[in-house]
């Protein structure tokens, strides 16, 4: 089981470090739970410093497909690599929503960074006027579809269902509706799949004992110690 912690545009690098100081004292090991932080790029080298030599693995939020180029504002997988990062998240629905990336760019930046050698959680998730059409698994099917095809199931991906109407809002998928989208998910690519959106301390336990919820992608109860490391020690429960 992993869970991630997706700091999105918070954190200095100064409160990188102090952060990453207390969550490597306070975490202890938990058993069955693989924990990551996915902090801003400018803070990515301080969380890599603090937490040489833990489990903690350290993520970027986003990675550009080109090995270097023209390309204003984008970090290569070698700059991550070179940093000392274990990974990249990609295809946020923020990225998605906020930045227009589409279907094909993210498996673009996903396949640079399974080459590269790096880890990726690659997220999918419908809008709510998806689900309220029943579109979701359409919606699914088309932005796993390049995924699938670019990559297929590799060890080092794994996908992140994260539900666009659940993301920073508390209003959480039910476990049964976690459970069916990561079914249908499983069912494309057999990889390990994260369920995100409203993840807290309080229900993450029912959240992470569905058969096929594999981890968390937590954004707001990810920001603070006390409550990211109560939320991973909730999470071994459904381990
Ligand atoms: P949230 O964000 O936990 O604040 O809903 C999850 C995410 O966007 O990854």
């Amino acid at each position: 089981m992993l869970i991630a912690g997706n700091w999105k545009m918070f954190k200095t690098p100064s409160e990188a470090s102090a952060f990453c100081r207390a969550l490597r004292e306070s975490i202890g090991d938990i058993e069955g739970v693989d924990v990551a932080v996915c902090p801003p790029y400018v803070s990515l080298a301080n969380a890599i410093e603090e937490l040489k030599g833990s489990e903690i693995s350290v993520y970027a939020q986003n990675v550009h497909w080109a090995e270097n180029g023209a390309f204003t504002g984008e970090i290569s997988t070698a700059m991550l690599k070179d940093l000392g990062a274990d990974g990249s998240i990609v295809g946020h629905s923020e990225r998605r929503q906020f930045f227009g990336e589409t279907d094909l760019d993210v498996a673009k930046r996903a396949k640079a960074t399974i080459d590269a050698g790096l880890k990726v959680i690659a997220c999918v998730g419908e809008l709510e006027s998806e689900r309220d059409a029943n579109q979701t698994e359409a919606v699914l099917a088309r932005q796993m579809a390049p995924i699938v095809k670019e990559i297929g199931a590799h060890e080092r991906l794994v996908i992140a269902y994260e539900p666009v109407w659940a993301i920073g809002t508390g209003k959480t998928a039910t476990p049964a509706q976690a459970e069916e989208a990561h079914a249908f998910i499983r069912g494309l690519l057999d990889v390990p799949i994260l369920y995100g959106g409203s993840v807290k301390a309080d229900n993450a336990a029912e959240l992470m004992s569905q058969p096929n919820v594999n981890g968390a992608l937590v954004g707001g109860a990810s920001l603070d110690v006390g409550s990211f490391v109560a939320l991973c020690a909730a999470s071994a429960v459904g381990a």
